[in-house]
């Protein structure tokens, strides 16, 4: 016995005739009299009144009627709930550096959750490296990093090359240029470097900048993370690289002043599973470009 026989069982009850219910069924009428006659020899028992019009069931139909009408009812919500389940227990989980929640990435989660009100959204902060472990794990669906590092396995896509920018304290002579300053105009300057761990990492970008562009700072220290950085600017110890978004860290007498030098820029990617092909990463996708239109940024639109 199958639901289907139920189904056609409660159809004749219901209509009280095989034609009206053949129809409603959509099927005809000869097919559905041979499937009531195999459920009765399959039961053993009769489950209509023969002769009678209306058609009436006989005491064991009714009972067959009231379990199955039953029956269907608990078919069709397991089939509702399970697609809620499946729904709600839908997780897209990001890994992102630190340095990106002073810029848009509180902004592009937000968004995304308005728009995709039935994504359960996990944020965990790693480094770039882990990030690709944690992908091929699948601990994390895609990670939000600034080092290009390669993997046969990953896919990673360019998002936008943030600019640079000099903290200084309010006191300094560089301050007064407010158009802004070249790197080479900081090679003696004390520079803070962050963080320290894991490596390789913001610090090694900036080193590398410097390296790549034949300059050589010649006071670097390296601290533990953006903040006791900025402290220590703020304080007049020294300066310190930090990219755009990092302006939204204010504190007493710490400027920013652009970097005008066209290669200081800290790219921003998005990392995925090369074989992904996931709809929420495209809607998380469409999600960034709108953010980037809204705050008015360039970007070249990656295909994905
Ligand atoms: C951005 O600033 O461009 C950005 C930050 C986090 C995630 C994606 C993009």
């Amino acid at each position: 016995m199958e639901l289907r026989h139920l189904r056609y069982f409660v159809a004749v009850v219901e209509e009280q005739s095989f034609t009206k219910a053949a129809e409603k069924l959509f099927i005809a009428q000869p097919p559905l009299s041979r499937q009531i006659q195999n459920l009765e020899s399959e039961l053993g028992i009769q489950l209509f009144e023969r002769g009678s019009r209306p058609l009436k069931t006989t005491e064991a139909g009714q009972f067959f009627y009231q379990h199955a009408v039953k029956l269907l009812s608990n078919a069709e919500e397991i089939k509702t709930m399970t697609k809620r389940v499946g729904l709600m227990e839908k997780t897209v989980t990001m890994g992102f550096v630190g340095s990106l929640l002073y810029g848009l990435l509180p902004k592009i989660v937000y968004m995304f959750r308005q728009q995709q009100p039935h994504l359960k959204i996990e944020l965990v902060e790693m480094s770039t490296k882990d990030q690709i472990q944690a992908l091929k794990e699948g601990r994390i669906d895609v990670g939000f990093g600034r080092l290009r590092i390669s993997d046969p396995a990953i896919r990673r896509v360019l998002l936008r090359e943030e600019p640079l920018l000099l903290a200084i304290h309010s006191s300094h002579h560089l301050s007064t240029q407010a158009a802004g300053v070249y790197l080479s105009e900081v090679e003696d300057e004390n520079l803070f470097l962050y963080p320290i761990h894991p490596k390789p990492n913001f610090s090694t970008q900036v080193r590398q900048i410097f390296s790549e562009h034949g300059l050589d700072p010649k006071n670097l220290k390296e601290v533990r993370e953006i903040q006791l950085a900025l402290g220590l600017v703020a304080a007049g110890e020294g300066a310190c690289i930090v990219p755009e978004s990092a302006r939204t860290i204010q504190l007493p007498n710490l400027n920013y002043i652009p970097i005008l030098d066209d290669f200081a820029k800290s790219p921003i990617f998005l990392a995925m599973r090369n074989m992904d092909e996931s709809e929420d990463i495209r809607s998380l996708f469409d999600c960034i470009y709108q953010v980037y239109d809204l705050e008015g940024f360039l970007y070249d639109r990656a295909i994905i």
